[in-house]
């Protein structure tokens, strides 16, 4: 039988016979497509190693440190006048409600919250009026925050300010309490009594007491101050910085040139007055620990003129 006059039949009459064949026909192209797939995952293979997954942990060193925050006494908060209806205590207290309370009263007020569950005695149920212990007075209800109910998971808020109390009191009454009792005269002011808060605006003399706000300084600063062991040194060190930092003289100059932390080096200066008077003493205490006390290794190139001039100076400053 001949094949060479047509090829093309004979070709395909052959992989009829021998199918196998067809595979040796496609190999390449799936070889070509597999190594093109292969080439794709890699180049994509920084994109998989990056952060697909969020970080479990905050990276707290990109946290902004604390703002500072002087010292205050808040007026204490009056009584008459945080009783009465108001719509912006009111809201204040749904958003302190919503963030400590729903998780056991329910956002409801029904006392079932996510963790009532398995809790004995139940959390209140705002929206009847029976069974309360103190009560969903006013005065009851700041009572309840301010010391909690004994052998219960209700425990006494004393973070919450006297203020805030009272907006919650006012937001449970308003949303959750059907025809809340009103608190008399007299509830109030014992209230206020007890927890020292004002009555009528007047502090009533010894009994009101402000809320005290002790402040707060940024952490870097925090350390700062801790390292000097107290706080009067630190004034000390800042005002003799900004006395350098205006000095134009030839004392400042060499300090700044030789000084490469300006708080440590003053620091260990102002910790010992043993270089007082004795410039042997002042030479040997900085360079003794050079670059752990502040100074530089600059402090080598100082001629003897140079360090009596340093040594007058920080003498005169320290
Ligand atoms: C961990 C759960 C829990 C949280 C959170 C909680 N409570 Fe309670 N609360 C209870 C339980 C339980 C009772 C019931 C105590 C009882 O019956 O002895 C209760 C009772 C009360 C009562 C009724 C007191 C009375 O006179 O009977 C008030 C009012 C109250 N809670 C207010 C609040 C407020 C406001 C908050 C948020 C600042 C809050 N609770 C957060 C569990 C909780």
């Amino acid at each position: 039988m001949s094949t060479n006059d047509n090829g093309k039949k004979s070709f395909l009459t052959d992989l009829k016979e021998h199918p196998v064949k067809i595979l040796a026909l496609i190999y390449p192209y799936i070889l070509i497509i597999g190594i093109g797939i292969g080439l794709f995952y890699l180049s994509k293979t920084n994109q998989v190693g990056n952060n697909l997954i969020s970080p479990a942990l905050i990276d707290t060193t990109t946290v902004q440190d604390l703002p500072l925050i002087k010292p205050s006494t808040a007026p204490a908060a009056d009584i008459m006048s945080l009783s009465q209806p108001n719509d912006a205590l009111v809201a204040k207290g749904k958003i302190i409600y919503t963030t400590n309370c729903v998780s056991c009263h329910g956002a409801d007020g029904k006392g079932d919250g996510v963790a009532a569950g398995a809790l004995v005695p139940k959390p209140r149920n705002f929206t009847s009026l029976d069974s309360w212990i103190n009560g969903p007075k006013i005065s009851g209800i700041f009572k309840t925050l301010s010391e909690g109910i004994k052998g219960s998971a209700m425990v006494a808020f004393d973070v919450i300010s006297s203020k805030d109390k009272l907006a919650l009191a006012q937001y449970i009454r308003k949303t959750f309490v059907p025809n809340p009792p009103e608190d008399s005269k007299d509830d109030l002011t014992d209230l206020a009594k007890k927890y020292k808060l004002s009555v009528g605006g007047q502090s009533s003399g010894q009994t009101a007491q402000g809320q005290t706000n002790p402040g707060q300084i940024p952490i870097k600063d925090a350390m700062v101050l801790v390292e000097q062991d107290s706080q009067e040194k630190y004034q000390k060190i800042i005002d003799v910085l900004k006395q350098i930092s205006s000095d134009p003289g030839s004392g400042a100059d060499i300090f700044n040139k030789v000084v490469d932390d300006k708080i440590k080096a003053l620091t260990m200066l102002s910790s010992t007055d043993e270089w007082h008077n004795n410039e042997k003493v002042f030479v040997d205490l900085i360079v003794n620990e050079l670059g752990q006390d502040g100074f530089n290794d600059k402090v080598h190139f100082l001629s003897d003129s140079d360090w009596d001039t340093f040594y007058n100076y920080m003498s005169k400053l320290l």
